[in-house]
């Protein structure tokens, strides 16, 4: 055991001390994006702007799970992009040039509610404008009951707004983003503007769709968390465990390592369930001689990792089992190959396919090429960032981009196949760095030859 000496007491005491004074939720981590990240972002949102034009976005709403309890608060992935504010009940208006604010030109405005006693007593906000401007650096931070002087800005001008989707009060707000969302619609009435509902997200997802080295850094912690827990997952799981119980394992050790939550609910499907795409329910015991399908991904700053594996429950894949797994992962080499910088986006999907069309008909488990719809039934990639389909423009790709390749064939019970083929579920899906030098497969250290997964499931070799 670790005796405390004087000097080692005093480092915690002042990070107590530094703890309870420090304003920032979250401010425990110093490995956030910076004000500066968001700051020029806000700058590149402006030079997609046309002159005189000004953007409005609001942070998410709190979602009631039900009576007195709310969902865990997430925000708004655009809204947090541009500011770095992870509380609920705000908007950011980015004026395209400087406007005069109370005789001040600024060219950026942040509404929030701040602390109020309810939120600082329940929820533990305690922001003020004055320690949002400085934490944030945005150069105007007001509180949400000067909205309508803010909302008198906006008139005369091109308005990009995207409106929160289904706000509502939340038990800790008392000027929220109910009354923000009214006022700016009744401001903009007052001056009959029509606002543009489209342009801003078309910005953002051109934004987004390239990641900066600081957002990299925390996707790549976000990927290998989620490495590290599929590694002890693979070596954990024998017939018998429940498909929650491979979940567990996973999430605990992302979380032990700092992941926050899952960027989306995991897939634990074993047998029958790894043909439903997104199912979750995951409380099925997992059978000797089964697949389970494991689609999951560690979030860390908000950003996240989304992995699959496909594991034999016992440790052996069975020979159907195996030549369609070789068969998808086929399909993925194919599909990261085509994971480069001038690509159109759809490309890995199309080399996918084909692949998988190809292998099907060989194998007689389909009579024509079309008819792969019915077992490869989704696309092979989406973007990958804040959201676990972040956004971009499904243009050509573009260095910096991170997007996943996940091919899978889903086999049910009673396809008009031969039955040793049915309900095998396999889709192998991992993380691709688009770069100017080829594909990076970020999450490329976890195993996804046949041989190596038996390997690492093989008893003996713990
Ligand atoms: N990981 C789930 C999905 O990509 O839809
Ligand atoms: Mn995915």
């Amino acid at each position: 055991m670790v005796q405390f000496t004087i000097c080692r007491r005093l480092p915690v005491f002042l990070f107590f001390v530094f703890h309870l004074l420090s304003p920032k939720v979250g401010a425990q981590d110093n490995d956030r994006l910076s004000p500066a990240f968001h700051s020029e972002r806000r700058n590149c949102l402006r030079k997609l702007m046309p002159a005189g034009s000004v953007a409005v976005i609001f942070s998410n709403p709190v979602r009631n799970r039900s009576n007195s309890v709310d969902y865990q608060y997430s925000q708004n992935p655009g809204f947090y992009y541009l500011t770095g504010h992870i509380e609920p009940d705000a908007a950011l208006f980015v004026f395209s040039e400087e406007v005069k604010l109370d005789g001040q030109l600024t060219d950026e405005i942040l509404l929030i509610e701040g602390a109020n006693s309810a939120s600082s007593t329940w929820s533990g906000s305690a922001f003020t404008p004055e320690t949002a401007k400085d934490s944030l650096r945005i150069k105007s931070v007001l509180h949400n009951r000067d909205c309508k002087r803010a909302a008198g800005l906006l008139c005369g001008k091109t308005i990009w707004i995207t409106w929160p989707d289904q706000p509502r009060k939340d038990a800790y707000s008392e000027i929220g983003l109910v009354q923000l969302v009214a006022q700016i619609k009744s401001g903009l009435k007052t001056c009959n503007s029509e606002p543009d509902t489209q342009s801003l997200s078309t910005a953002l997802a051109q934004l987004r769709e390239v990641k900066q080295p600081e957002e990299l850094l925390l996707m790549k912690k976000a990927i290998n968390l989620t490495v590290s827990g599929f590694q002890k997952m693979i070596k954990a799981i024998e017939p018998g465990m429940k498909e929650y119980q491979a979940q567990a394992i996973l999430e605990f050790e992302a979380r032990m390592g700092g992941s926050e939550y899952q960027g989306y609910p995991s897939i634990a499907g074993t047998g029958k369930n790894a043909c439903v795409l997104h199912y979750s329910f995951n409380r099925s015991k997992l059978e000797s001689g089964e697949l389970l399908l494991a689609d999951m991904g560690a979030e860390y700053h908000g950003y996240t990792a989304d992995i699959t594996r496909t594991l034999p429950v016992n440790g052996k894949f069975t020979a159907p089992q195996l030549i369609l797994y070789e068969l998808v992962l086929k399909a993925q080499n194919a599909g990261i190959a085509q994971c480069v910088p001038g690509k159109p986006f759809l490309a890995a999907h199309i080399a996918a396919r084909k692949v998988i069309a190809e292998g099907l008909l060989d194998l007689g488990i389909i009579g024509s090429e079309a008819d792969v719809m019915n077992y490869f039934m989704h696309g092979t990639s989406h973007y990958l960032g804040l959201d676990v389909h972040d956004p971009g423009t499904q243009g050509e790709l573009k260095s910096g981009t991170v997007m996943t390749v996940e091919p899978g064939i889903y086999i049910r019970k009673g396809a008009p196949c031969d039955p040793k083929w049915w309900n095998t579920g396999i889709r192998i899906e991992d993380d691709i760095l688009v770069t100017d030098e080829g594909p990076v497969n970020l999450s490329g250290s976890l195993v996804r030859d046949p041989a190596a997964i038996e390997k690492m499931m093989s008893k003996d070799i713990l």
